[in-house]
């Protein structure tokens, strides 16, 4: 009986070499340890046997099962592991190989420079705000001291969202500046009030060089006791120092809007000539940025604050200017046409 053992532990352990697949693993682990094996039924048979023999053929059945079961969770493991080699290397990927570059977005330049604006008013004490761009008449002009018959609206080329009525009304339109944000914080608001409005502003053009029927602008105002002129000078002057640089020279001139009193309009140095005078500037040495003033008592009083008691400043600009004459560009139609070779630049 012993000599069926040994005969058959050599039997399993060479069948067990030649296996190279868990399949034929599971069918030798039936074959020489399950139920119905030989092995099982020679310890099944230990019942009849003498009791020597019963001691000794038992002890080394026993012995070779359990080599036998010790041989198999080895195979079992070598077989895991040389099958995770093979599918490693049927998967075999190559981790040198750079990887696709992701396009990175990024901001428009205009939404740069708004930011960068909004940043230094903030930096001020100015809350930014947002207003409706499809806007009511009032707030664009009649609050503005701009009312129905004033030549100031022929100026705006205004793109009317509802026609004239019979009664000469025409309520809604595409704002013509951001000034309309300014008119119904004044009247929103108690002073002290400090707020900048940048957005999207509508005038009724042609597109050429230097205009667009869609564009960009920032309102400003600042409505206090004790305001003046100064405090307009000083909030400005910082401002242009801030974006265009220290030392880059700034002038103030006495202009005309309905809706300040005095009027101003703030020019820098050109950028391209230095002041010497060029196409840019108009031969004029000094370039344009922004429209101030104090605000009309008019414009003060039609929005509830009594112009006795506050005054304020106000300043208005366009944006899109400002990085053409930054980086040097001379058609402003090129930030609307969506060319990424042009905008990936910034
Ligand atoms: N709204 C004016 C424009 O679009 C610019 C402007 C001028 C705004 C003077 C102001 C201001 O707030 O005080 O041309």
């Amino acid at each position: 009986m012993l000599e069926q053992v040994e005969e058959l532990k050599s039997k399993a352990l060479q069948e067990l070499a030649n296996i190279s697949h868990a399949k034929e693993l599971e069918a030798w682990r039936v074959r020489y340890l399950g139920k119905k094996s030989e092995l099982t039924q020679i310890l099944r048979s230990l019942a009849t046997m003498p009791l020597e023999e019963r001691k000794t053929v038992g002890a080394r059945t026993n012995q070779v099962k359990a080599d036998l079961e010790d041989n198999l969770r080895q195979k079992e493991q070598v077989l895991q592991e040389q099958q995770l080699l093979a599918s490693t290397e049927a998967e075999h990927f190559d981790i040198t190989l750079p990887g696709r570059p992701y396009p990175a977005g990024r901001l428009h330049p205009i939404t740069q420079t708004l930011g960068e604006i909004c940043d230094i008013f903030a930096s001020m004490g100015f809350q930014v705000i947002e207003g409706p761009e499809v806007e009511w008449d009032y707030y664009n002009f009649e609050a503005l001291n701009i009312p129905n018959e004033h030549p100031a609206r022929d100026t705006m080329s205004t793109s009317w969202v509802d026609f004239a009525t019979d009664s000469g009304e025409r309520p809604m339109l595409l704002r013509t500046h951001t000034t309309s944000v300014s008119a119904r914080m004044i009247e929103a608001r108690e002073p002290p009030i400090r707020v900048v409005a940048p957005g999207k502003v509508y005038r009724y053009e042609a597109s050429d060089a230097t205009h667009t029927p869609m564009f960009h602008q920032i309102d400003g105002i600042a409505v206090d006791r004790g305001i003046t002129m100064a405090d307009l000078k000083g909030t400005l002057y910082e401002f242009a120092r801030r974006f265009f640089g220290e030392d880059r020279k700034v002038r103030f001139r006495c202009d005309y809007f309905p809706f300040v009193e005095p009027g101003v309009e703030m020019a820098i140095e050109c950028s391209v000539c230095q002041g010497k005078g060029c196409r840019l500037c108009g031969n004029s040495g000094w370039i344009e940025i922004l429209g101030a003033g104090m605000t009309h008592p008019q414009v003060l009083q039609c929005g509830g604050i009594d112009p006795e008691g506050y005054t304020s400043f106000a300043f208005g600009m366009g944006i899109d200017r400002l990085p053409m004459l930054r980086y040097g560009i001379d058609d402003t139609r090129l930030f609307y046409g969506s060319d990424l070779r042009f905008l990936s630049q910034f």
